[in-house]
């Protein structure tokens, strides 16, 4: 795996994967830190490693230096865990079930810099937005730093979350992201307003 990634990283630079680099080639290595000895494939290929475990997302600004949610964000939350949640799971990793945490761990979780909680589901859903990526519809995406990701949906057809909140519609136990014939089963603007808000701090 290791080889593969390094490989691919470097791809575009024609090199043979497999090479050595000092101050010689790339003087700005030493400002970070690199003396005389260049650094060996092995070395070049353990902090390419490093650099992918360290690397994350920047911590949303909506809940730097806080713990607890407002009112308002607690009623969006209650309102996703009980028509959104289904498809968009409370999972730490996409693929494992088990890893699915329970509402009253939300808060704690959510409000950390890191924000663990993908959102996701490793499966495919019919929810109205066309055209289909696969012919079983579409991968239920993780709504981890929503604010960054405008526009939203596969064919970039909402401009906005409100757009996408307006779209939502409910009818006989099926959810639509797109297409709802009509406004019966849509959120009302109570509703919306409040899951904005939990939304904001994904
Ligand atoms: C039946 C499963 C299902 C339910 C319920 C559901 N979603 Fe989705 N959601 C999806 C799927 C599938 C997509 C991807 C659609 C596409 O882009 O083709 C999606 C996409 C989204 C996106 C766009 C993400 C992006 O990166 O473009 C947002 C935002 C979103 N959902 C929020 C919600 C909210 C809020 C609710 C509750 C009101 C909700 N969803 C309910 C399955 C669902």
């Amino acid at each position: 795996m290791t080889h593969n990634e390094f490989r691919v990283a470097g791809l575009r630079s024609r090199h043979d994967p497999w090479f050595s680099l000092g101050v010689a080639q790339a003087p700005w290595l030493a400002y970070l830190g690199v003396g005389a000895d260049p650094l060996s494939p092995e070395e070049l290929r353990q902090a390419l490693m490093v650099f992918f475990m360290e690397f994350n997302h920047r911590a949303n600004p909506s809940v730097l230096g806080r713990s607890t949610w407002s009112a308002e964000e607690r009623r969006g939350a209650e309102i996703f865990r009980d028509r959104c949640e289904g498809c968009h799971q409370a999972r730490l990793v996409t693929d494992r079930v088990a890893s699915r945490v329970p509402f009253d761990e939300w808060e704690r979780l959510v409000m950390t810099a890191r924000g663990p909680i993908v959102w996701a589901r490793d499966t495919y859903e019919k929810t109205g937005v066309v055209p289909y990526v696969h012919e079983s519809g579409t991968r239920v995406p993780s709504l981890r730093r929503l604010y960054k990701k405008r526009p939203y949906f596969t064919n970039g057809s909402a401009a906005d979350l409100e757009d996408v909140l307006r779209r939502a519609g409910f009818s006989g136990g099926l959810f639509l992201h797109g297409g709802a014939a009509d406004d019966t089963g849509k959120l009302d603007s109570a509703s919306r307003t409040a899951l904005l808000a939990f939304l904001d701090l994904l």
